[in-house]
């Protein structure tokens, strides 16, 4: 008790006489504030997700909240200390501390300065956090304002999930998820702040797994069956030879009975899976558990006995992982838009210079607009002086196709390029398919995982001018 009297003659009542000044009352104000608006984060994160789930947060929730508090608390005690120092120098310190109450007009003015500027700031701080939060939710927090995930970014709006907020795929419901990104986040908050975020950015943690992402959308049993793929091919030659390859892709998934085929059907099997780098591009041990539960494990032929590494169960991410976020090649997106009239085929090699320009290095997104402009001006006025002036035009909107493929793709300053983000989708640009089916995996009982042609596809025309095919399905 005696201890309690004494910490109040000496600390508290001190504290309180000292505290009654301007600075330290907004402070304290600040402070309190603060804190409020703290608390009210964690009660929404503690029982419900009304909230958000954006990783970002943490910026707010982690740095600015927290900083305005400390800010609050230094301020208290430099008000503290002024006002010491001033009455020291005046002469002014009482030998015995006024006592704490609430009658005395000055003690009760001060706390009625905390009470009101603490309600203002609440409003201030609160509103300012709020919107924040909103803001960090929209897909431009994410990619815009944290540049360093512009190509991601780009990418991202030209595909089927512009409309998909990046949270929807990046960030597991629940708890568990929201920490883990949370953490995550602020991870990468402060890389950019530190600037040393990586180049490039790689997805070296998966995203959550697709029953909790991909599969709020999607049903793994729909029966899609057949797809005809057509891809067409310009060539390096004068004319820009066109050629078509025709591939019916056996995509299958369930059917009526709910028997489940194709290559959906195949992988709806419980399939694990060791890669030996983090893009998981070299796959060397796969274990596929059979109908009957038993299980055949096939190691490809360079491996010796099973790899170290985590096992992780195949799901739609091992197969559409940039089904966000494509990067075409160069060969694909100039064919893409060789197809549109531009670049246009009826300047000569406009493909083989093309290719050539896109594939050039360049210092910045400008150097190269600047660099392929200039090289196809150079090209057509020195080679095709009378293509040059009676396709001027076409010289033109092939120099502006072409800066904008490569806009889209390749990011120096990321270090961004052709070939950085694999797409797993197929075997004729990347390992994809092949890193299984390359017909090198092998079981014990001298098994191989199918590498037949025809049980994923039909190839009904291969780099043909006019394939009979088409001409059947009426295809120009
Ligand atoms: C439809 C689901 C989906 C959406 C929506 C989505 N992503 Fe992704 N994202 C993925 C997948 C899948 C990967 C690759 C994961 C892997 O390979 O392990 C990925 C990878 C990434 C990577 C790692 C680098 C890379 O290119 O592989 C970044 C950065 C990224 N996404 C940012 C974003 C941003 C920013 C948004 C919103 C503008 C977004 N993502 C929206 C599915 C999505
Ligand atoms: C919030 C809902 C949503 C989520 C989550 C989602 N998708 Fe989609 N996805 C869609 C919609 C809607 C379409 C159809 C878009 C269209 O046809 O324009 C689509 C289209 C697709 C397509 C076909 C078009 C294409 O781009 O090839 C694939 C493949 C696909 N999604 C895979 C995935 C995968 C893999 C994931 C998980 C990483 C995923 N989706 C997550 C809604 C979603
Ligand atoms: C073994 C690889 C593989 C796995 C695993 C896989 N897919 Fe696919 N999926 C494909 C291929 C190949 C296509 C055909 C692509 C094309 O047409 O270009 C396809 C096509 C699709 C399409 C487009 C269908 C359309 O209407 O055009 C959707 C949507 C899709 N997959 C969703 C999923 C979802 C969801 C999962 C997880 C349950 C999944 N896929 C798992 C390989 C896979
Ligand atoms: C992680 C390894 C892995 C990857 C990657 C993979 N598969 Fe498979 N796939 C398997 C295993 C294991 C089986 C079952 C063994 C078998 O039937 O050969 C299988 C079976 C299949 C089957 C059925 C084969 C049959 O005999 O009926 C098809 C079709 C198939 N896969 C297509 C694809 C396609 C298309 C891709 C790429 C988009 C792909 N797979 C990627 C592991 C993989
Ligand atoms: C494990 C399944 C699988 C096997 C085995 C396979 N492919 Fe493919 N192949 C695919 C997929 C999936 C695509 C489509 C890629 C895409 O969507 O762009 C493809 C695309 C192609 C294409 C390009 C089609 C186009 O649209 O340009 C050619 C050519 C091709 N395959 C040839 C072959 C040949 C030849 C073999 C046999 C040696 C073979 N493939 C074996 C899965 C397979």
């Amino acid at each position: 008790m005696a201890d309690f009297e004494s910490f109040r003659k000496n600390w508290i009542r001190p504290f309180f006489f000292y505290g009654n000044n301007r600075l330290s009352l907004i402070g304290g104000a600040l402070t309190s504030a603060s804190a409020l608006v703290l608390i009210g984060f964690w009660v929404i994160d503690v029982f419900g997700h009304g909230g958000s789930n954006n990783p970002y947060i943490g910026i707010i929730v982690d740095f600015a909240l927290p900083g305005l508090f400390v800010l609050g608390l230094l301020m208290i005690a430099v008000g503290l200390l002024f006002r010491q120092r001033s009455l020291k120098a005046a002469g002014e310190i009482p030998t015995v501390f006024p006592s704490i109450d609430m009658r005395d007009p000055v003690f009760r003015h001060g706390i009625e300065f905390v009470a009101i500027a603490t309600a203002i700031n609440f409003v201030i701080v609160g509103t300012a956090a709020y919107r924040g939060v909103a803001y960090m939710d929209t897909p431009s927090f994410c990619g815009q304002a944290c540049h360093v995930m512009d190509p991601e970014f780009q990418a991202y709006h030209m595909s089927s999930h512009r409309a998909v907020p990046c949270t929807d795929c990046h960030i597991a419901p629940g708890v568990g998820g929201f920490v883990h990104a949370k953490m995550n986040g602020t991870k990468q908050l402060a890389n950019v702040l530190l600037h040393n975020w990586p180049t490039p950015i790689m997805a070296e943690q998966k995203i959550p797994t697709a029953d909790k992402t991909c599969l709020n959308c999607h049903n793994p049993e729909r029966n899609i069956g057949d797809r005809i793929h057509i891809s067409n091919t310009f060539g390096d030659d004068e004319k820009n030879s066109l050629t078509h390859t025709v591939a019916v892709l056996h995509v299958g998934g369930g059917n009526v009975l709910g028997q489940m085929s194709g290559i959906h059907g195949a992988h709806s099997a419980h399939i694990e899976y060791i890669a030996t780098d983090s893009g998981a591009q070299t796959i060397p041990y796969v274990a596929y558990t059979n109908p009957d539960g038993s299980i055949t494990e096939y190691l490809s032929s360079d491996a010796k006995g099973t790899p170290a590494g985590n096992r992780r169960t195949m799901d739609c991410i091992d197969c559409h992982n940039r089904a966000a976020h494509s990067f075409e090649t160069a060969e694909q997106a100039l064919d893409r838009f060789m197809v549109a009239g531009a670049p246009n085929a009826s300047l000569p090699f406009v493909h083989k210079q093309g290719m050539a320009l896109l594939k050039t290095e360049y210092r910045t997104q400008q150097d190269a607009e600047a660099g392929i402009t200039k090289g196809l001006e150079q090209f057509y006025s020195s080679q095709y002086p009378q293509v040059y002036a009676s396709q001027r035009a076409q010289v033109e909107a092939a120099a502006k196709a072409l800066t904008s493929i490569y806009d889209h793709n390749i990011f120096p300053a990321m270090k961004v390029t052709w070939g950085t983000h694999p797409n797993n989708l197929g075997h004729n640009d990347y390992p994809g398919c092949f890193r299984c089916h390359d017909g090198s995996h092998t079981s014990k009982s001298g098994k191989t995982i199918n590498n037949d042609c025809t049980t994923c596809h039909n190839l009904a025309a291969t780099d043909e001018a006019s394939p009979k095919a088409m001409t059947e399905l009426g295809l120009p």
